[in-house]
């Protein structure tokens, strides 16, 4: 059975030949829809979250997992067992996630790397014409977001990136809520995850057998392997990750710019840093940020000292607390608390799976732009790093929203959580 893929070649040189252009024209792109539903996915980077979303995109119509990508052996057996164990073949193994660019059957790839590598992946990606599943936060630094869009406006990939609340019925209805006017004047929006965790203490020592450190490290700065820097743990150090302000942050401040239809503050300021923890991090176990929009505040908090939620709330959430009533949303339910003057039912929500993923599919199909677009997430990956770089400056940042930047950035730049080093042959290309 041709793939789909195969038939857009086909379509594209038969336009090419024509005269047409390389460019695929979107009745081509219709034709081939109705010619082969398939869709044949990469996964690059096949650790918790990357195998998490193919087995969801597997368990969809028309989905087939063509081919694996990891620079670490054993987490590359997995993921391909795991195709085979779910009925279907074999797919093929890369290291090298080059390699797997170039494969002209595979239509779609998920990034599902550690975030020091999603920006280079991703200008790769959209230079080789794949459709794209990006984990969140979409980069690892500021810089790198612009870099992307520039990337995905160039190229025009379907891009997904893995917020997939904005997926979920309840968090849809609780910013319908908060849209609706329900709770009057918002005055306060707060967002926060909080753990009660210790990463301990690590020796550097010889990687795994299995492991490719060098290439896992990629563009990051060159540092010792330690099982506590690589797998799952990487986001507690500034090299590779920013910690829960944007590996949680971005996934909660989203609902808030979202409902509150906002993305560019006036100021931040950040206060904390490694208070109470003894372990290897590099990055702040307390944060607290706050955002000053024109007319309402956020107020971003993290901790690891103690995971009880803010306001009644688990251990993630966001919430909006205005005249008439407080909202709280998180993964489970939302909760509207009226003020006790009141005679509004509080609506009740209704839990349901997310369907970001077929939501995913649906767009590769019909060439829609998906729930979580690249440009609406560079937003907000780019305000929690923003938090970051507020508290690596020491600085109140002044957000300058006609250039998108922070204002007199001279003074941040020398921040990693603003722009990096890329360490060789690595190059961050910005117009890619
Ligand atoms: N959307 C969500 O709810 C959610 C949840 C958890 C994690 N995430 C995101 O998913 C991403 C992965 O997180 P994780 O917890 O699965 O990390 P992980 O450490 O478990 O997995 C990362 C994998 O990428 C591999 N890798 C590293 N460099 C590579 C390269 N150049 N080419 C190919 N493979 C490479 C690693 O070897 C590892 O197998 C992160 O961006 C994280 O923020 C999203």
């Amino acid at each position: 059975m041709q793939t789909r893929r195969h038939f857009i070649n086909q379509a594209s040189a038969v336009a090419g030949g024509l005269g047409l252009g390389l460019s695929l024209d979107a009745s081509l792109l219709a034709q081939s829809r109705g010619a082969n539903n398939r869709i044949s996915i990469g996964l690059i980077g096949c650790g918790n979250q990357g195998r998490y979303n193919l087995e969801k995109l597997m368990k969809l119509d028309g989905v087939r997992a063509a081919a694996v990508c990891d620079v670490d052996e054993t987490h590359l057996q997995k993921a391909s067992a795991e195709v085979v164990e779910r009925g279907q073949p074999t797919p093929k193994r890369y290291k090298d996630f080059r390699r797997l660019l170039e494969d002209k059957d595979i239509d779609a790839i998920i990034i599902g790397t550690p975030d020091h590598w999603h920006a280079l992946i991703f200008i790769a990606a959209c230079q080789a014409g794949k459709d794209i599943w990006c984990e969140k936060p979409i980069s690892h630094n500021l810089i790198e977001c612009k870099a992307m869009v520039n990337a995905a406006m160039r190229h025009k990939p379907v891009v997904q990136i893995g917020t997939w609340q904005r997926s979920m019925k309840h968090f849809q209805e609780a910013i319908r809520i908060v849209q609706s006017g329900m709770l009057g004047k918002i005055n306060i929006c707060r967002a926060w995850m909080v753990l009660s965790r210790d990463i301990g203490r690590e020796t550097p020592q010889a990687p795994p057998a299995t492991l490719d450190w060098d290439f896992w490290l990629g563009p990051a700065a060159k540092e010792a392997y330690s099982p506590n820097r690589c797998h799952d743990n990487w986001r507690w150090f500034f090299n590779t990750g920013g910690s829960l302000m944007t590996d949680w942050g971005v996934h909660m401040i989203d609902i808030v710019l979202l409902a509150m239809r906002e993305t560019d503050p006036l100021t931040i300021t950040s206060q904390g840093g490694i208070i109470s923890s003894r372990d290897d991090r590099d990055t702040p176990d307390t944060l607290q940020t706050t955002y000053r929009f024109p007319n309402w505040i956020l107020n971003w908090e993290h901790r690891f000292n103690n995971s009880r939620g803010l306001d009644g709330g688990i251990e993630h959430g966001a919430e909006f607390i205005g005249e008439h009533g407080t909202l709280i949303v998180d993964r489970n339910r939302y909760q509207y608390i009226p003020q006790p003057k009141d005679g509004d039912t509080p609506p009740e929500s209704k839990w349901e799976e997310s369907t970001h993923w077929q939501n995913f599919l649906d767009c590769i199909r019909s060439r829609g732009t998906p729930a979580s677009d690249i440009v609406s997430m560079a937003k907000t990956t780019t305000i929690c790093h923003l938090g970051n770089i507020a508290i690596q400056s020491g600085n109140t940042l002044h957000w300058d929203a006609q250039k998108q930047d922070v204002a007199n950035h001279g003074s941040i730049s020398h921040c990693l959580m603003y722009q990096r080093e890329y360490r060789k042959p690595w190059k961050l290309e910005m117009h890619g």
